[in-house]
């Protein structure tokens, strides 16, 4: 089984579905650790409550250094003996330290089908922009934000009466199924790259219409 670490700024719903998964016997990888730029982070109590260690690296103690509060994170990681870095609402742009550091082993999942709505408010803009196919996708992490080979995506409809709150949680439910699904091919060597594509062999790594 492979060590991830989960790395979390908010609530952690998608650190909590990757634990979830990670209970089960076969699956390939354990979460053997959950880190957070912040020391209020939702996330970190309920990781606690369900054994796993944490760790604060509080971004703010390195006064726009970004880079230094990098090698802060990338020295725990590293002492933890960890294999696989999942991003889950880690809300923190990445120089090419820490991304090269961890070049095909670090994750990331964004609230919207990559490569449409990078950055933030992604379900206001789709809304905004009448799509009717909306979704979520986890991808390896590359030099730029939102970027990165594609290793699962899930779709779900645009409803003629949704707000971005009914939309996000709808978008939220297939985030929590793609997101394990992804570390598992992942962690067990299912996702191999090639070029700047990702194969997995695997029909169902997307989702599609999930609800
Ligand atoms: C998730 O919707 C995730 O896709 C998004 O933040 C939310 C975190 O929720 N990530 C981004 O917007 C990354 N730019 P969670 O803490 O409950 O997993």
């Amino acid at each position: 089984r492979k060590r991830v670490a989960v790395l979390i700024s908010g609530r952690g719903s998608n650190m909590n579905s990757l634990i979830s998964a990670a209970m089960h016997p076969d699956y390939p990888a354990e979460i053997a650790l959950v880190l957070a730029n912040k020391p209020d982070a939702g996330g970190l109590a309920k990781a606690e409550e369900m054994g796993i260690p944490t760790a604060v690296v509080d971004h703010r103690d390195y006064k726009g250094d970004r880079e230094a509060f990098e090698r802060a994170v990338d020295e725990i990681l590293r002492t933890a003996k960890i294999e696989i870095v999942a991003l889950a609402g880690f809300m923190r742009l990445l120089t090419p330290f820490l991304v090269n550091a961890w070049k095909d082993r670090m994750l990331n999942i964004h609230p919207a089908l990559l490569p449409s709505f990078k950055g933030l408010a992604t379900h206001e803009r789709a809304l905004d922009e009448g799509v009717k196919i909306h979704g979520a996708t986890v991808h390896f992490v590359s030099a730029e934000m939102d970027d990165g080979p594609i290793i699962a995506q899930g779709a779900v409809p645009v409803l003629d009466d949704d707000t971005p709150a009914t939309l996000a949680a709808r978008v939220l439910s297939v985030e929590h199924q793609i997101y394990p699904k992804a570390l598992a091919l992942v962690a067990s060597g299912k996702a191999r790259l090639r070029d700047q594509r990702v194969a997995t062999g695997a029909a169902d790594a997307s989702q599609a219409d999930a609800r």
